[in-house]
């Protein structure tokens, strides 16, 4: 983190070489901001032609969770820095090749390893740092969820330690509901179905994800930077809409903040953070960090000067970073509304008449009705209407099959 950063020419040998694993809308977006600093990519996914392969200058498919494929990859493309775009990745294996000094594993390949699993964050966050959380406990099998659960109450939350967009989660209203969410959790487990967590469930106002980032100053030294606050809507599990600024009360934001730097300090390392906060009032509590860009965050394609992606790809190669917003915005998500591979979009010149309000259209070559195929983005004067013309925007494109 000492030697002023250089950017050497792409597919030369100076190349200064990026490796992202998981090339989906995010990866996508931190490629397209590497590509404008002349960055040479590699894309990797578990899928051809996935949205970051399309706009790198190599892509690979493997099983980013076998070790050894992981290990074999790096050595032939002998990336400088690898970036980890998902959660299901071998961490293990980034962990030893940080330790060669081969490449640099972004945030760290600590951090990609503690936020895989619930409980390897929950721990650093609620033990070591003290920061506030639901109450929780951890359960092995249906009977030690059963006497997990009646201890944090109801409701209460079950998840998968290893899950992420809402995948194998339940609210638990009773104990007659417990057998069902323990089987719910452990048909979805990503990587290690064994384990769940239980939370106590927050009745909060609000939610918000804090993007945080920890770029090097002039002196280069890691400093923290924040986001305005981006609040968002949640269903089954996945974010449907996102705006920002979200209004919070000095004293909330404060805490925000407090807790940001906190856990993203624990982490370490370079890039953005989105770390998820539950607001009451003016308490917070803290949900869980992602230690890369985060999908709530799509919106500042629209409301910051340098979005998210931008700021983690600066960030990564120790550039200067700046945080500051344009306009209020919004952002809602665009769903394959069908199932079908080479889908075709209706209606874009509709949602680009909406005043203030452009698409991102992703590429994914086959669709699904929940998938996530693109976003519509809007800015505003507020976010009530920011939020009103993103919506609009996003009900005009019409995913048809051709
Ligand atoms: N303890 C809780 N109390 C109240 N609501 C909760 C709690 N835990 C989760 N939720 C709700 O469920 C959503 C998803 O939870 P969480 O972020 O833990 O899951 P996830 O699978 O990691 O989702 P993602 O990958 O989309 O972030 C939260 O944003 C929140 O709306
Ligand atoms: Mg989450």
């Amino acid at each position: 983190m000492s030697s002023p950063a250089r950017i050497g020419t792409p597919l030369s040998s100076s190349a200064t070489k990026v490796m992202l694993l998981g090339s989906g809308e995010l990866g996508k977006e931190v490629i397209i901001a590497f590509q404008r600093l002349g960055v040479e990519v590699i894309a990797v996914d578990r899928y051809a032609n996935a949205p970051g392969h399309q706009v790198a200058h190599r892509a690979h498919v493997i099983d980013m969770t076998n070790p050894d494929a992981l290990r074999q990859l790096v050595e032939q493309e002998q990336p400088h820095y690898i970036v980890p775009e998902i959660e299901a990745i071998a961490t293990q294996a980034l962990l030893e090749i940080e330790h060669t000094g081969k490449a640099i594993v972004i945030p760290t390949a600590r951090a990609t390893w503690l936020t895989m699993n619930r409980e390897g964050i929950r721990r650093l966050a609620a033990e070591d740092l003290g920061l506030p959380t639901s109450p929780h406990r951890y359960a092995d099998n249906a009977e030690q969820l059963k006497a997990a659960c009646s201890e944090i109450g109801f409701p209460c939350v079950v998840k998968p330690v290893v899950s992420s967009s809402g995948k194998g989660q339940s609210r638990v209203d009773g104990p007659e509901q417990v057998e069902a969410a323990w089987n719910h959790a452990a048909s979805a487990g990503l990587v290690d179905s064994g384990r769940v967590i239980v939370e106590g469930f927050i009745e909060f106002d609000y939610e918000i994800t804090l993007l945080t980032v920890r770029a090097l100053n002039e002196r280069n030294e890691p400093a923290t930077h924040f986001c305005q606050p981006i609040g968002h809507l949640q269903e089954k599990g996945d974010y449907v809409e996102s705006w920002q600024p979200h209004p919070m009360s000095p004293v909330a934001l404060k805490k925000a903040q407090d807790i940001a730097k906190k856990v993203t300090g624990a982490l370490g390392g370079l890039g953005v953070f989105g770390v998820e906060l539950f607001v009451k009032g003016d308490m917070v509590w803290f949900s869980e960090v992602s230690p890369r860009p985060h999908d709530t965050g799509m919106v500042t394609m629209i409301s910051q000067e340098q979005n998210e992606f931008e700021m983690h790809a600066r960030a990564i190669l120790g550039l200067p970073v700046d945080s500051a917003m344009r306009s209020a915005g919004a952002s809602a998500v665009i769903y394959g509304q069908v199932d079908a591979t080479g889908i075709v979009f209706d209606g874009i010149s509709d949602a680009l008449r909406v005043a203030g309000a452009d698409i991102r259209l992703f590429g994914k070559p086959e669709s699904f009705v929940r998938r996530r195929m693109g976003v519509a983005l809007a800015k505003a004067q507020d976010i009530d209407t920011a939020r009103a013309r993103a919506r609009l925007a996003a009900s005009k494109i019409k995913p048809v099959t051709k």
